[in-house]
């Protein structure tokens, strides 16, 4: 079998069918696919050797697909279905389509990986390639980290020095420990509001929605160097040219910073239709709350108990700002750790088990990206693909079955992904593993079977030049993977850019 995600369920017969000069129909319903039919398959329209045909049966995602000497028959209810039948297609395309039956459906409706283009930028091209796999893997979910301390890479138009200053810092961490490479990183490395329109289109094309994320009110020391007022100190900081958490961020008790936070979730929800905005509020530290009496003086006057219900405060108050543009705003799972928070977020679980479990006991929803599973950032001794494949609520511990998991979705941080050659060891073959953890049920799934059929699928990233991990370096195992271990920890904490890819 050639096809990454394994199908729900799937009965060859014997035989195969070869699309190679043949003709397709479409019912009218799925019109807009022509151009993806002729493009991905090398079909021209006529009497209909493949048929895509509307069955409102099967559900959202789902598609089914017959196979004999006759032709091909794919079946789906809506758009997306369909266009997850021409993917499987395409997957056959140089092999031919086994005759037989394929009913598939995904097993989770969210399946998303990350990227931070804040601590390197990749660009438009990148972003495309990326988004172009996910598609081939039937992944529908691009969350986007734009912003963090070490960069602002998001054309705003009312602040228009945003993007151009906070996109560059004076100098750049080479390492964990705070060894510094002397020179100048980022000037220039922002997406223009036009690129991101471009890239949205792109992404819609292929059926993947695209998450902005804002990190606030931590992670934003890249905008309070342009809006040290903004700050509880408001003293002058810099675009922070080392990893690791900052202590300053945003003054919950300056309204400024209210109308500046608006200001930008205006523009960013303009430019990005997805329903969902991510306002992150990861790793938040209290140390310059407790000290400003701007901030005390709210805690007073809102009966807020304690430092960190300020987070809470903030983030009901952008929760109903967004609700108010339509959007459902997602965090990470620390805006749980402070007061009441508005049922409807979608919190994303990478740490903290007890708090999420309880949140999901209550009837909340959660994104599965448990830093210790699927973190792409990990070397393979830490985040070896074999777990990755395993990502689930099974994976932290919940049931298979937990109630109010969205789906799974793995983040690409990017302090020590430095060039594209990186980039594509850390992500490949690990999307493909994302791919199937998010789509095919619990009982197909199978580790060894996914190596096997991952084989195929190498050769074409080959040919396309993408520097994927290779089998022998994705599941280091016994005294190897010891010794990886050991070594690649090292050079790690002391040299995280340099090669260690043993
Ligand atoms: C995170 O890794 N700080 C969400
Ligand atoms: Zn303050």
């Amino acid at each position: 079998m050639r096809i990454i995600p394994k199908p729900a369920e799937n009965t060859p017969m014997g035989g195969t069918y070869f699309l190679s000069g043949k003709t397709f129909s479409t019912d009218k319903a799925f019109a807009s696919l022509i151009p993806t039919v002729e493009k991905r398959l090398d079909l021209r329209q006529g009497e209909g050797d493949v048929a895509f045909l509307v069955d409102e049966k099967i559900p959202p995602q789902g598609y089914n697909i017959e196979v004999n000497e006759e032709g091909v028959k794919v079946y789906a209810s809506e758009k997306q279905g369909a266009f997850y039948g021409i993917i499987t297609l395409q997957q056959y395309k140089k092999t031919g389509v086994p005759y037989g039956t394929i009913f598939d459906k995904p097993r989770f409706s969210y399946r998303g990986i990350m990227l931070d283009v804040a601590r390197h930028f990749f660009d438009k091209e990148v972003v495309k390639e990326t988004l172009e796999q996910m598609a081939y893997y039937k992944l529908n979910v691009f969350h986007w980290h734009l912003t963090d301390d070490q960069g602002w890479r998001v054309e705003i138009k009312k602040y228009p020095h945003l993007a151009e200053v906070g996109c560059v810092r004076k100098d750049e961490s080479l390492n964990w420990l705070g060894k510094m490479k002397g020179e100048e990183y980022g000037r220039g490395c922002y997406f223009t509001q036009d690129d991101i329109r471009e890239i949205v289109a792109f992404a819609a094309e292929r059926f993947i929605t695209v998450i902005p994320e804002i990190d606030m009110p931590g992670h934003l020391t890249s905008a309070l160097a342009l809006f040290p007022e903004l700050s509880c100190e408001k003293k002058p900081l810099e675009v922070s040219p080392k990893w690791g958490v900052k202590d300053t961020v945003g003054c919950i008790g300056n309204p400024d910073f209210f109308a500046f936070t608006h200001d930008i979730i205006d523009e960013i929800c303009d430019l990005f239709p997805s329903p969902y905005f991510h306002i992150g509020g990861d790793e938040v530290p209290r140390t310059k709350w407790k000290s400003c009496p701007a901030c005390q003086a709210l805690m007073q006057e809102k009966n807020l108990k304690k430092e960190g219900d300020l987070q809470g405060y903030f983030t009901r108050e952008t929760v109903a700002y967004l609700a108010s543009k339509g959007k459902r705003t997602i965090g990470w799972n620390e805006i749980l750790r402070t007061n009441d928070i508005e049922e409807n977020v979608i919190v994303q679980w990478w740490t903290g088990k007890d708090e999420t479990l309880q949140w999901l006991s209550k009837g909340g929803e959660t994104i599965v990206s448990p830093c210790k599973v699927c973190y792409l950032d990990y070397p393979y001794i830490a985040t070896n693909l074999e777990k990755i494949y395993g990502l689930g609520p099974e994976a932290m511990g919940a049931s298979p079955e937990q109630k109010g998991v969205l789906g799974i979705e793995a983040p690409l941080w990017t302090e020590v992904i430095y060039d594209k050659k990186k980039y594509d060891f850390q992500l490949y073959p690990r999307l493909q593993a994302v791919a199937e953890a998010g789509w095919t049920p619990l009982s197909r799934k199978n580790y060894k079977d996914f190596t096997e059929r991952l084989a195929s699928f190498l050769e074409e990233l080959k040919e396309q030049g993408i520097n994927f991990c290779p089998p022998e370096k994705y599941n280091p195992v016994g005294w190897k993977g010891l010794r990886q271990k050991w070594i690649v920890g090292r050079k790690f904490l002391r040299e995280p850019n340099v090669e260690v890819n043993l």
